[in-house]
């Protein structure tokens, strides 16, 4: 068993005058594989808001190359805010990507990267994209190697056998290399576990059914999908020995925000008594957030909701309707879990446990020293 893939969401093509944003479109999965190439800064934003790309590191990873591509200023301008100005523009650029999606701390992570390095360069246009380039590709880069890391950490918490329990992808769909809880599966498995994945279906984007029971099935890994409201049963059955998600943005006291619906599922751990883990880079925990309330929650469409395949662009899916038109529906896109129902925050510098704000405070110190060295 590999703990390597050689699924990918997102690639930067092209050269590096004319590159090019390459996107698995993960609407459209598991019926077609169909990639989305393009040198157009404003199609790779409207990607990451209508979700041809998600999953936070993924989101990051594609904000940076979405910066690459629109300096390289082959679209440019933006709606209406032309200027000849390269600083500007590169404000402009951030502040359009900053607008694509709230929640997901990443992506603001890489940006901010992005931003840092482009003030650090003293040249040029030319030598400013070069910098960018090169800063893009270190994010992706670095997210590989976090999830090789996290998997490596999380195995050992893993049982030796039985079912685990998962919530939306976390897999390479979702990041720049093994993924991050899913990662941390197929590590567990490599180690010769005796091992079973259970995949919430995670209405009502069903990134489990969709993309994670895809990635299970495209690299042999065992595994069942089930509805999200089959959970509590499988537990008291005794069929789940452990649950492990992944995360959009982990507050300063462990308060873990991720896909909504993962918090019935640390709900239903405590209750079982089975252990729930998070698996998250240090780029998704957020220390200026002091505690869950702080997280911004997505409120997406609820066509979403109403519709099957609600996201999918019109004219590439029909929806089906499961609500009447006129019915009102909820859609927020994440939930937070409170640190008391987290066993333990898997990151690629180790195992953070509670009370997790001064584990969090020094991995997250110690991965930025990591990268001024
Ligand atoms: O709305 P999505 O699909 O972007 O949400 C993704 C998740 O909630 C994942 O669990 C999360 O990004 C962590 S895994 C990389």
């Amino acid at each position: 068993m590999d703990v390597e893939t050689q699924i990918s969401a997102v690639r930067l093509l092209g050269t590096a005058r004319d590159p090019v944003v390459s996107l698995i479109d993960q609407r459209l999965l598991p019926s077609r594989t169909v990639w989305l190439a393009t040198s157009d800064g404003e199609v790779v934003a409207r990607a990451i808001t209508d979700m041809v790309v998600r999953g936070a590191p993924a989101i990051g990873i594609t904000a940076a190359y979405g910066l690459v591509v629109a300096m390289a200023g082959i679209h440019w301008p933006p709606e209406s805010t032309a200027s000849d100005d390269e600083g500007e523009r590169f404000q402009a650029w951030h502040r359009r990507f900053a607008q694509t999606r709230p929640t997901a701390v990443n992506l603001f992570w890489a940006l901010d990267r992005m931003a840092a390095c482009y003030g650090r360069v003293d040249g040029g246009p030319e030598a400013k994209l070069a910098a960018l380039r090169s800063e893009a590709i270190a994010i992706h880069d670095e997210d590989r190697a976090y999830c090789a890391s996290m998997a490596h950490h999380g195995a050992a918490l893993l049982p030796e056998t039985g079912g685990i329990l998962t919530h939306c992808n976390t897999g390479a769909l979702a990041t720049g290399g093994v993924g991050t809880a899913l990662g941390v599966f197929r590590a567990a498995l490599q180690a010769g576990k005796q091992l079973h994945l259970f995949a919430d279906e995670t209405r009502p984007f069903l990134q489990g059914a969709r993309l994670t029971a895809w990635e299970c099935v495209q690299d042999g890994l065992p595994a069942t999908l089930i509805c999200d409201n089959m959970a509590a049963s499988l537990m008291r059955e005794g069929k789940i020995a452990a649950a492990i998600v992944g995360s959009d943005r982990i507050a300063r006291n462990g308060d873990v925000c991720n896909k909504i619906g993962t918090y019935n599922v640390a709900v239903l751990c405590k209750h079982h008594g089975i252990p729930f883990y998070v698996a998250a880079p240090t780029s998704t925990v957020d220390l200026s957030c002091p505690d869950g309330s702080a997280i911004p929650i997505e409120q997406r469409s609820p066509r979403e909701v109403t519709h099957v395949g609600g996201w999918a662009p019109e004219e590439l899916l029909a929806s089906l309707a499961v609500a009447p038109e006129s019915v009102k529906a909820l859609n927020p896109a994440f939930d937070v879990t409170p640190a008391a129902l987290v066993t333990a925050i898997v990151t690629e510098l180790g195992v953070a446990r509670l009370p997790y704000a001064d584990d969090l405070i020094a991995m997250v110190a110690a991965a930025e020293a990591r990268r001024q060295r």
